[in-house]
């Protein structure tokens, strides 16, 4: 129908998104993070709202509001999400995994200001989480949805990510050269667990949540057929 976003199609869903980057401390003043300004998450979270879904959104730091009549949970690291992101999935239908989560984060947070010292500086980091992989690992039943962003080989990359961490669907689009992180508009492929393969035309991010929304009702009703 002309107003696809108007049709109740996630009533009855709980849909559970991450968004955002997450920021890994080095000491109390400073940390690590990304360039991620949670736009897309948020989108996708207003738009699943408005189809008729309750909506969990785990957010990292952004400087976006969290919309009206949507559950937000603020974190600040990739372990507080994975905490966050447990605890709800189990409630939830849906995963759509939005976050830019940080890889890596310090082995050691210092617990005062670092002085600085000689010419050159070793940080020591360590492997973060993968939420998205343990999440669809621990939760069989649940519909996940991955992010692929991707300066190059983007299908083959996204294709190995569906695969390695158990999606039923993900979300590639290629980043780097204006395209991507930051922006309001975006294009991109979805790949399925059953080998389809959709390219949605590039739009806004408003849009574009609303239409990957609808490949997932799509191939979520013909999961559970
Ligand atoms: N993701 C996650 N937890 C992580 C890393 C990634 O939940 N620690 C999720 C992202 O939210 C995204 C998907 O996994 O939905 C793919 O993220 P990406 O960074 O592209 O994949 P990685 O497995 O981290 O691989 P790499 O960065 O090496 O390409
Ligand atoms: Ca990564």
């Amino acid at each position: 129908s002309e107003n696809k976003q108007l049709d109740q199609k996630l009533a009855g869903h709980q849909v559970l998104i991450t968004a955002g980057p997450t920021r890994e401390p080095l000491d109390p003043v400073r940390y690590l993070t990304n360039r991620s300004s949670g736009k897309m998450g948020y989108a996708i979270a207003e738009a699943a709202q408005k189809m008729g879904a309750d909506v969990v959104l785990v957010s990292g730091p952004t400087n976006l509001d969290c919309p009206d009549q949507i559950s937000c949970i603020r974190v600040e690291t990739a372990e507080e999400m994975l905490k966050a992101v447990s605890a709800e999935a189990s409630k939830s239908t849906i995963f759509i995994s939005a976050a830019a989560v940080a890889d890596y984060r310090l082995k050691e947070v210092a617990t005062k200001k670092m002085k600085k010292q000689g010419s050159s500086l070793h940080l020591e980091l360590e492997q973060n989480p993968d939420i998205l992989a343990t999440t669809s690992k621990a939760n069989p039943d649940l519909f996940t949805v991955g992010f692929a962003a991707e300066t190059n080989d983007v299908i083959e990359y996204a294709m190995g990510k569906l695969k390695r961490k158990q999606l039923n669907m993900i979300v590639a689009n290629q980043v780097g050269g204006g395209k991507g992180f930051d922006k309001d508009s975006n294009q991109v492929d979805i790949l399925t667990d059953g080998g389809d393969h959709i390219s949605l035309p590039e739009t806004s991010k408003q849009q574009l949540a609303f239409d990957i929304l609808d490949v997932v009702c799509q191939f979520y009703s013909k999961d559970q057929s």
